[in-house]
C-alpha cells in the first residue's frame, strides 16, 4: 500500500519505538503503516511523496485545515513572546471566555493539554462534588488513556457478556483489578438498561460519562431521548452528567453537541477541534461544581496554558465565531455522506450511515446500528478492503472502521467529487 521509504522508516522506527509509533492507534500493521512527511489544507503527503485527500484529520483536531495560515500566524506571533510562564496571561482568559460564550452549559473552565487529561480531571471533580466513587460509561465510548474509563472500549464484544448484565472489560493490561469496582458499563442507547441501573446504583454513582455520539465507534448517534434520559436520571439521583465533547466540540456546531441536541450536562470536556491541532484541551461546566477546584480538589499541570495551544485555540475559536465555517463543512460533508450512501445502495450493499456531516461513518452489510454490539456484526473485512483500495488511489480514511471520517473547512467540492469517484470505482470493482 505504501512505498519503499515508508517501509524502511517503519523498520527504523520499530527498533526504537514500540510498534514504531508514539500511540498504538497509529500502528496499522507491519508493512502497512503510513509515515507522514507533511500536510496542508485537506491533503497529506507520505514520506514517499504520495498525496492523499485526508479524512482522518489527525483523529479530529483539524477543523480548518492542516497548517492553516491564520492560525499558524497567530501562534508564531504569540510564541515569539514566550511560550510557558507558569503564570496566567490575558490570551488564555480570552480563550476561556470564548468557550463559555460558545458552549451553552459551560460557566467555568480549566484548560488542559489533552482529552485524556480533560476527562480525568472532570471525573475527579465529579467524585469530589458527589462524594461517590462509581462511574457509569457506555460500551464503545473512549474517554482517553487513564484507568478510570479505559473499559469496554475496543474489546471483542463477545467479552461484554449479556446486555442485561454487561461485564466491564479492561482495554489494557496494567489496569489495577480493583478499578473494576468503580466502573459500570452499558450498551449505548439502552434506555431500559440505563433506567434499571440507575434504579439500583443511582445513589452511588458519581458520574455518568458519555460521548454524545459514539465518536470512537462509527459515530453511532444517540436515539431520540437518550441524552435527555441521561440528563433526567442523573438529576434525579444527584450524579454528575459529563458530556465528553472531545470529538464533537467545536465540530458539529460552534456550541458542540450541547447546542446541537439542546442538552445541558453538568460538565463537558473538549480538546481536538478546539485548537485546530495545537495541544489544548478544556473541561468545564456548572459554576457550583467547577468551584470545588480550589476548595480541596487538586487540578493543575505545567503545560495547561502552553502558548502554542492557547494561541491556536484563540485563532480557531475566533474564526469559528466570525464565519459560517461549520455550516460550510456540513454542506460538503452532507454531499459526501449522501453520495457514499447512493454508491453502496446502487451496488446492492446494505449500508447504515451514522454521525454528522463533519464527522460521519458507515457500517456495511447491516440494517440498523444503535450500539457497539450491533456495529460488531457489520462487514469489517469489506470496509477495510475498500479503505485499502481508496488509499492506493489517494483517498485516506482511517484504517479502523470504528474511526469516523472527519472533514475540515479546506475540503473543497472538488475533493468531495474526487472521493466519490474513487468510491464509485472501487465499490464496483469489489462487487465483481
Ligand atoms: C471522546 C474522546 N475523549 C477523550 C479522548 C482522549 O483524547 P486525547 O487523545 O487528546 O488524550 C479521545 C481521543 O480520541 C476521544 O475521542
Amino acid at each position: 500500500m505504501f512505498g519503499a521509504k515508508t517501509q524502511s522508516l517503519q523498520k527504523r522506527a520499530m527498533e526504537v519505538m514500540p510498534l514504531g509509533v508514539n500511540s498504538n492507534f497509529r500502528f496499522w500493521g507491519e508493512g502497512i503503516t503510513p509515515y507522514v512527511e507533511k500536510a496542508k489544507g485537506a491533503y497529506l503527503w507520505d514520506v514517499d511523496g504520495k498525496r492523499y485527500i485526508d479524512y482522518r484529520m489527525a483523529f479530529g483536531p483539524i477543523i480548518l485545515g492542516h497548517s492553516f495560515d491564520e492560525v499558524d500566524q497567530k501562534v508564531i506571533e504569540e510564541i515569539q513572546k514566550g511560550i510557558l510562564f507558569a503564570m496566567t496571561g490575558e490570551l488564555e482568559v480570552a480563550v476561556v471566555e470564548m468557550i463559555t460564550e460558545m458552549a451553552p452549559a459551560v460557566e467555568m473552565v480549566r484548560l488542559a493539554c489533552s482529552g485524556t487529561e480533560a476527562t480525568m480531571h472532570a471525573i475527579r471533580v465529579a467524585r469530589a462534588y458527589t462524594g461517590r466513587d462509581l462511574i457509569l460509561k457506555f460500551e464503545g465510548n473512549y474517554h482517553g488513556m487513564h484507568d478510570h474509563t479505559l473499559w469496554s472500549t475496543y474489546a471483542p464484544v463477545e467479552a461484554y457478556g449479556n446486555r442485561r448484565s454487561p461485564i466491564p472489560v479492561p482495554a489494557s493490561s496494567g489496569i489495577p483489578k480493583t478499578m473494576r469496582e468503580f466502573i459500570i458499563t452499558l450498551p449505548f442507547n439502552d434506555f431500559e438498561g440505563f433506567e434499571r441501573v440507575m434504579r439500583s446504583y443511582g445513589e452511588q454513582i458519581a458520574a455518568v460519562i458519555t460521548e454524545p455520539c459514539q465518536g470512537n465507534c462509527a459515530a453511532i448517534t444517540p436515539q431520540d431521548g437518550f441524552l435527555e434520559l441521561i440528563r433526567e436520571k442523573t438529576e434525579e439521583y444527584g450524579c454528575v452528567f459529563i458530556l465528553d465533547e472531545v470529538k464533537t466540540g467545536f465540530r458539529i456546531a460552534n456550541g458542540g453537541a450541547q447546542e446541537y441536541y439542546r442538552i445541558k450536562p453538568d460538565l463537558a470536556t473538549y480538546a481536538k477541534a478546539l485548537g485546530n491541532g495545537y495541544p489544548i484541551a478544556a473541561f468545564g461546566g456548572k459554576r457550583e461544581i467547577m468551584s470545588t477546584i480550589g476548595q480541596g480538589v487538586a487540578q493543575g499541570g505545567t503545560y495547561t496554558n502552553n502558548k502554542p495551544g492557547v494561541a491556536g485555540a484563540y485563532a480557531t475559536l475566533s474564526l469559528l465565531k466570525s464565519k459560517p465555517i461549520l455550516q460550510t463543512i456540513a454542506q460538503r460533508g452532507q454531499r459526501l455522506m449522501n453520495g457514499l450512501k447512493d454508491i453502496f445502495e446502487e451496488n446492492g450493499i446494505p449500508v447504515v450511515m451514522s454521525g454528522y456531516p463533519a464527522m460521519f461513518s458507515f457500517s456495511l452489510g447491516v440494517e440498523a446500528v444503535t450500539c457497539q454490539r450491533d456495529w460488531a456484526k457489520s462487514d469489517h473485512a469489506l470496509y477495510l478492503h475498500l479503505v485499502e483500495k481508496a488509499i492506493e488511489r489517494g483517498v485516506m480514511p482511517d484504517h479502523d472502521a470504528r474511526e469516523p471520517w472527519f472533514l475540515c473547512y479546506s475540503h473543497s467540492d472538488a475533493d468531495i467529487d474526487e472521493t466519490l469517484n474513487v468510491y464509485a470505482e472501487i465499490v464496483k470493482e469489489v462487487k465483481k
